[in-house]
């Protein structure tokens, strides 16, 4: 998806290019949308910031609040690279996309009726289920799983927000506290953030002390457990998780699906907000902590702070064992492990259908 210049080349060669989208299909659905409003209605996306007008984007049945939209899409220095984006999208041949039908069939529905775009493929969930050697290296793993099975059944909240998540220490004492009073048992992925004005990735912090409330560690002793880079696939598949806090990213929610756990929404960046708006809003399969929060990439600015009440809230709601949401994504859980399957799943038939067209393009 950020390698369309190379199509140019196959063009060259006579070779069809076809684009692989990471995210999902709605997402792809507002890259077409947005660039059609600029294309045809001559629209300044970049007014969009900051705005509290709703937009009839038809890849979701509810309008789409502006707040919802990726900062990226509506940032004026972007914009352009966006729309180019998705108008080379509209010249390949084809897109698979690491979703499936049964999650977005409105979206897809939407982009099946839309003008000049080329056939979807929803191939998906793609998953890595057994780890990216990150995760043998990460020397706690052992001991992370090890207290798990020390848990009773659904009753752990895991909180973790992505390879570049992390959070000021003003913000971390808050989720501490809210942990603290909810007095759920908890798995906690807390990473030191990068540099300021750097985009370089958050690493572990060698004394959790420094940033923690005095005595949290030991109080909690009982119920919680802190750690740096999370083994997050073998967590979600532990019987002893109940609820993810996440920040939404595409891969950590069809991880989280595919394992039947109900996600807390909490997005930090790239279109995090756009997928915590669907899960909470169109598809029932999270509850919000707070879906319009908005994490500066630089971290240059500091957003405002999420309170423990606010966190205490949305957690409580993500606990909760019988809750519509928590059954919601049971059945999603069983649709996504299906999707795949050979003969009658539907992204298996959808990558059948992908390389017959594939063949039928052949030079
Ligand atoms: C949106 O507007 C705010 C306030 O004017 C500004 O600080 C911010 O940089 C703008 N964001 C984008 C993505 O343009
Ligand atoms: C998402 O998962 C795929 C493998 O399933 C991996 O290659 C990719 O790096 C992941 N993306 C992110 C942003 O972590």
């Amino acid at each position: 998806m950020f390698c369309t210049s190379m199509m140019d080349l196959a063009t060259e060669l006579g070779v069809p290019s076809y684009v692989f989208f990471t995210s999902n299909v709605a997402f792809l659905g507002l890259l077409f949308y947005l660039q059609t409003l600029q294309d045809e209605q001559n629209m300044d996306v970049s007014e969009l910031n900051g705005s509290d007008s709703e937009l009839p984007f038809p890849g979701f049945v509810n309008p789409l609040p502006a707040k919802a939209l990726p900062t990226f899409v509506i940032h004026r220095d972007l914009i352009p690279d966006v729309r180019k984006m998705a108008r080379r999208f509209r010249e390949s041949k084809g897109i698979m996309v690491n979703s499936f039908v049964e999650i977005e069939p409105h979206a897809l529905k939407s982009l099946s009726h839309a003008e000049n775009i080329p056939p979807i493929f929803p191939v998906g969930p793609i998953l890595n289920l057994k780890g990216d050697g990150h995760d043998q290296s990460c020397s706690g793993e052992f001991d992370v799983m090890q207290w798990l099975d020390d848990q009773p059944p659904s009753s752990v909240a895991f909180l973790c927000f992505g390879s570049m998540g992390s959070f000021g220490e003003d913000q971390v004492q808050e989720i501490a506290c809210a942990l603290e009073q909810s007095g759920h048992r908890f798995l906690w992925s807390l990473r030191k953030p990068q540099p300021k004005g750097t985009i370089s990735s958050p690493t572990d912090y060698s004394n959790l002390e420094e940033v923690l409330p005095e005595g949290f560690l030991d109080r909690t002793v009982e119920i919680g457990k802190v750690i740096g880079w999370a083994p997050q696939v073998s967590v979600l598949a532990h019987p002893a998780i109940g609820g993810f806090v996440s920040h939404c990213g595409w891969n950590s929610t069809l991880e989280s699906i595919w394992f039947g756990v109900p996600i807390a929404a909490w997005p930090l960046f790239s279109e995090q907000q756009f997928n915590a708006f669907q899960l909470v809003k169109e598809l029932g399969l999270a509850v919000e902590i707070k879906m319009d929060y908005n994490r500066d990439f630089r971290l240059e600015i500091e957003p405002p702070i999420v309170t423990a009440e606010e966190i205490k809230r949305g957690m409580v709601g993500l606990m909760e064992p019988e809750s519509d949401v928590r059954k919601m994504v049971k059945v999603m859980s069983e649709k996504s492990r299906k999707a795949s399957v050979k003969g009658g799943g539907s992204s298996y038939s959808s990558l059948q259908d992908f390389i017959s067209h594939v063949l039928g393009n052949m030079p």
